[in-house]
């Protein structure tokens, strides 16, 4: 059996430049925990899910485990594939495609 946290982040940074936006953060959560991240505007909560799904960037330097395996190595769709999944703060569709195109695309 597994005993490690389903999700968990060690020591995670992003840097723009001399910016750290993820600065040195680790938490874990376990399998039916339910947390949300709070805080001012810039002061990093999308920069955190964006270098956890690795949409549209990786971190900077730490890790992210997934029940144990480190996943921040891998590419967005191992990520997406492995149940890491996000949304985004600003959603947009392609203006060109159907609405089922448009869920088609995100699905596959
Ligand atoms: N791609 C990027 N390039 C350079 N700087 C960035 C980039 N993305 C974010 N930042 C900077 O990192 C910091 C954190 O931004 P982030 O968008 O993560 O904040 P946030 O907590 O999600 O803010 P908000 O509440 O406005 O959504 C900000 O100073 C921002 O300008
Ligand atoms: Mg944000």
């Amino acid at each position: 059996m597994n005993d490690a946290p389903l999700l968990e982040t060690r020591n995670l940074t992003r840097r723009f430049g001399a910016l750290r936006a993820v600065d040195d953060v680790s938490f874990s959560v376990a399998a039916g925990q339910v947390y949300g991240i709070a805080g001012p505007n810039g002061s990093g909560k999308s920069t955190l899910f964006n270098v956890i799904t690795g949409i549209p960037f990786r971190p900077s330097s730490g890790e992210v485990l997934l029940s144990g395996q480190p996943i921040h190595r891998m590419r967005p769709h191992e990520i997406s594939r492995a149940g890491v999944l996000r949304t985004f703060q600003k959603d947009a569709e392609f203006a060109s495609l159907s609405a089922f195109e448009n869920v088609y695309t995100s699905a596959v």
